[in-house]
């Protein structure tokens, strides 16, 4: 298993990652109708095709040879200091392997002026939210709706960084 910079020919296969992993992991919350909804709009290939050329931002693959089996995505704001960690999905099948792990190093490596790294994870996601505490991450507030769903808590993480 090795991490790479995610590119153009990885489109289709990121694309199919997120879409199962999102049913997978937000069905119970959002219902299935609202995960196509936003899949259809967040994780089309043109929209995923916009963050391959994002400025200070960081698009990695996890690829065993055969197949993509996690994705991440982040960007740098506030001059380099904040990294905002916007996806980091891995196949249903495939958790709990350290795959989520490496791609969240890799992340981090790749940002090595930030002082911090947030992200944002719905308040049921206990699975994602006990990953993300395990890798020293700690609450720091809420930040309202998500995905318009109504009533769903997005909560704030911040781990400080070396930086
Ligand atoms: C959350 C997610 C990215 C974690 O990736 P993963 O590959 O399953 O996690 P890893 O196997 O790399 O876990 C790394 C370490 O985190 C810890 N960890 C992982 N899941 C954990 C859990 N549920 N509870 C406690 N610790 C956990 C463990 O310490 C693990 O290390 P170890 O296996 O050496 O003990 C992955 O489970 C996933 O894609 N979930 C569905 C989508 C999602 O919720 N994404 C986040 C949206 S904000």
């Amino acid at each position: 298993m090795f991490v790479r910079t995610a590119g153009d020919r990885d489109l289709a296969a990121i694309r199919a990652l997120l879409v199962e992993t999102w049913h997978a992991t937000y069905d119970a919350i959002y219902g299935a109708e609202r995960v196509t909804k936003i899949t259809d709009e967040w994780h089309s290939t043109a929209s995923l095709k916009t963050k391959m050329t994002r400025p200070n931002s960081e698009f990695l693959v996890a690829d065993d040879g055969k197949r993509i089996s996690g994705v991440a995505f982040a960007e740098g704001i506030d001059g380099g200091e904040l990294v905002v960690l916007k996806q980091l999905y891995v196949l249903p099948g495939l958790q709990g392997r350290g795959i989520g792990g490496m791609l969240l190093d890799e992340i981090i490596e790749s940002f090595p002026e930030a002082r911090a790294i947030r992200l944002e994870v719905e308040g049921r996601n206990t699975h994602a939210i006990a990953f993300f505490e395990a890798n020293g991450f700690v609450r720091s507030g809420d930040a309202g709706e998500h995905t318009g769903a109504a009533g769903e808590t997005t909560l704030v993480y911040h781990r400080p960084l070396a930086g």
